[in-house]
């Protein structure tokens, strides 16, 4: 996220919503996407692929880490200087913090960081912006609950900084276990971002024009007792959001397990489908705009 600024954002935000309204069919004609995904995911691998071939794109795909000669003990440097020569561009995700950034060091074509191990997910958090947008008609000096695991969720970490460029409130909701890495709320304070942190959510329900909900990152954690402790922790309801502004949106990265009960899809806060949706649009925007193909 620290590559982007405000205006950055801006421009990508606006070549989705074209993406959106079909304006750009054709676009990635005889361009090769790179899919590398070193740990599970569904929306984020799908979409991009989506994103390309929905454009007239390829995709070439190193999906699960034990097929490709990672498992004979290859480097992520060496994978990354051969497969760029296969493609024109890289969307990766990888368990190691930074290994996006080490893949750039290693290539000329642009490397997409598709999430790296605890760390960023600026991708999801273009695409939570498209959202936000899209939802409350303005994208500054909104009001904004992060919930859940703000520990470990990378989505949160890039979208706290998204947001800090623009002027938001943010409330977050953790567990104290769960609550956000000093150094982030570090970097918010130097940007003059207003925030609070809050054990309970119900308070907080009716101060906000976005609630983000996050899944608690089980994978992430060292001690399996410390997961079960904080697992179940919040578990959103109608009643929840019985206290919410109308216009207030309901949104979540994907996948939940039990922090929204399915009977809060059919609320008119739901969003967390559309959310999903946009990330074609975004990424699209996202690919066309690094490849040189549509102009800043
Ligand atoms: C998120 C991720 O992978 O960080 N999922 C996603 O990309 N939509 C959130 C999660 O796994 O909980």
């Amino acid at each position: 996220m620290r590559d982007l600024d405000a205006r950055d954002i801006a421009v990508v935000l606006k070549r989705a919503k074209e993406m959106k309204q079909h304006k750009h069919a054709k676009l990635f004609e005889g361009k090769i996407l790179g899919s590398m995904f070193f740990e599970p995911s569904t929306r984020t691998r799908l979409s991009f692929e989506s994103a390309m071939e929905r454009l007239g794109g390829k995709v070439i795909t190193a999906a699960e880490a034990g097929v490709t000669s990672s498992a004979k003990g290859e480097t992520l440097a060496d994978s990354i200087r051969v497969i760029s020569r296969y493609c024109d561009i890289i969307a990766m995700r990888h368990p190691m913090e930074g290994a996006a950034r080490l893949a750039a060091d290693m290539t000329d074509i642009p490397i997409v960081n598709g999430g790296d191990g605890a760390n960023q997910h600026p991708t999801q958090t273009l695409l939570d912006l498209f959202t936000i947008q899209e939802t409350q008609k303005r994208l500054t000096g909104l009001s904004v609950a992060m919930v859940g695991d703000l520990k470990y969720g990378r989505t949160i970490h890039s979208l706290a900084q998204g947001l800090a460029l623009f002027k938001a409130r943010i409330y977050f909701v953790a567990p104290p276990s769960l609550q956000m890495p000093k150094e982030l709320l570090t970097e918010l304070q130097k940007k003059g971002v207003k925030y609070t942190m809050h054990e309970k959510l119900d308070p907080v329900v009716p101060k906000v024009d976005i609630l983000y909900d996050t899944r608690i990152q089980k994978e992430r954690f060292v001690d399996e007792l410390e997961y079960e402790k904080v697992k179940n922790i919040y578990q959103i309801t109608p009643e929840t959001l019985s206290r919410a502004k109308k216009t207030m949106r309901l949104m979540h990265p994907l996948p939940r397990v039990t922090e929204i009960h399915p009977s809060v899809d059919a609320t008119p806060h739901a969003y967390y489908f559309q959310q999903a949706e946009n990330g074609v649009y975004v990424r699209q925007a996202l690919i066309a705009l690094t490849l040189g193909l549509l102009q800043p």
